[in-house]
């Protein structure tokens, strides 16, 4: 059942490449228009809606966190991200004209559900992503998007983040397709790019053995920072959350931009930092957070980059150097996660831990 590999967690970062196509799979028609039929709101209620608040826990929460950059991007709307626990505890101001959008993979996250139905309660349209056909959560929604991950066992959440990520981007894409924003010409450029996904993410799964042997040397270490920009800056949250749920690592992610309003000063001799770097073509984020990557290093840190594939410029200081397929930034996030996965897991391992049993963790929070 865990198909040869010595852990589910192993079999489900390897299924990814499948799992992103099959999230595409159907979704895109002639031309690179898209079509979300299933998703049950009409064209009309998507033009009418005038925010969109997304609401997730833990990983599927940094889906939301970059699903905000996409659809600001593509659909041209105002996005908020919250944590479900957080939000329906404060008074949101929301109105039919708010699309709710709620991201689960198990669909039984009961501060999730709690969540939609304080929305609904409102008026609000709501829209799940979901990957466990017959759950909770699309019940209670307007409409649902499967992300046809298949069944995730670990309980780190793995291929089922990669498909929230594609589900988002297709939304996004989708609202952008039928609202007519000023990047009209972008949107079906993105989806073909975005149909070349499961090719990339591929790529990175050829390349991880490096990964796995820093993974191992870094075992006794007790704390990895993390630092991203853009949907950067959610990865490298991503990461963390990763190393803390399997290897009880100390880790934290943080926005390369807030390194000097005080992070810096965690920064001393050898401590491992990883930073994602965002594609040349965004020359000023590029560029900025090289600039970083030179500051932590002065202060002795030891630096984990991960760079677009020729990118040379980070060269002179990556202690370990991650190449990834270039691709936009948008989509970045689909092969910037996949090392952090294996960094995770392979380090977990290491300190002999079971990768899918996390300690004091399940796999579905089906408790407030
Ligand atoms: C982390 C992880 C959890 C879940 C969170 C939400 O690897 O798996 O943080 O992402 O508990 O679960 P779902 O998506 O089922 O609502």
């Amino acid at each position: 059942e865990k198909g040869g590999y010595d852990y589910f967690m192993l079999k489900e970062i390897a299924e990814q490449p499948r799992a992103v196509a099959d999230t595409l799979l159907g979704r895109i028609g002639a031309g690179g228009r898209l079509s979300l039929d299933e998703m049950r709101i009409p064209d009309a209620a998507l033009r009418d809606i005038d925010k969109v608040v997304i609401v997730a826990c833990g990983t599927a929460y940094h889906a939301g966190l970059i699903a905000k950059y996409a659809i600001e991007h593509w659909a041209g709307l105002p996005c908020e991200v919250e944590l479900a626990h957080e939000f329906r505890y404060r008074d949101p101001i929301l109105s039919r004209s708010t699309l709710v959008i709620a991201i689960s993979q198990s669909g039984e996250t009961m501060d999730t559900l709690m969540a939609v139905r304080h929305a609904r309660e409102q008026r609000a349209r709501v829209l799940g992503i979901c990957n466990v056909n017959g759950s909770t959560l699309p019940r209670e929604c307007d409409g649902v998007l499967y992300t046809h991950a298949g069944p995730e066992i670990a309980v780190a959440s793995t291929k089922a983040f990669l498909t929230q990520l594609v589900a988002v981007y297709l939304i996004a894409l989708y609202l952008g397709q039928v609202r007519g924003t000023k990047w009209g010409d972008e949107v079906t450029d993105m989806v073909h790019l975005l149909a070349e996904m499961p090719d990339k993410v591929d790529k990175v799964l050829e390349t991880m053995e490096p990964v796995r042997a820093l993974a191992r040397s870094l075992a006794d270490q007790h704390c990895v920072l993390f630092l991203g920009r853009h949907v950067g800056f959610p990865v490298a949250m991503e990461g963390a959350l990763k190393l803390k749920e399997l290897a009880y690592m100390h880790a934290e992610g943080f926005a390369a931009g807030e390194l000097k309003h005080g992070p810096i000063a965690l920064i001393e001799q050898d401590l491992p930092v990883v930073v994602v770097v965002p594609p040349r073509a965004r020359e000023v984020l590029h560029d900025k957070i090289v600039s970083n990557i030179q500051e932590i290093r002065a202060r002795g840190a030891r630096t984990i980059v991960i760079a677009e594939e020729g990118d040379d410029s980070v060269l002179p200081y990556a202690d370990t150097l991650i190449s990834v397929p270039a691709v936009p930034t948008l989509l970045q996030p689909l092969v910037t996660t996949v090392p952090l996965q294996v960094f995770a897991c392979e380090l977990a391992t290491a300190k002999g831990h079971d990768v899918d049993q996390p300690r004091n963790l399940a796999k579905s929070v089906t408790v407030e």
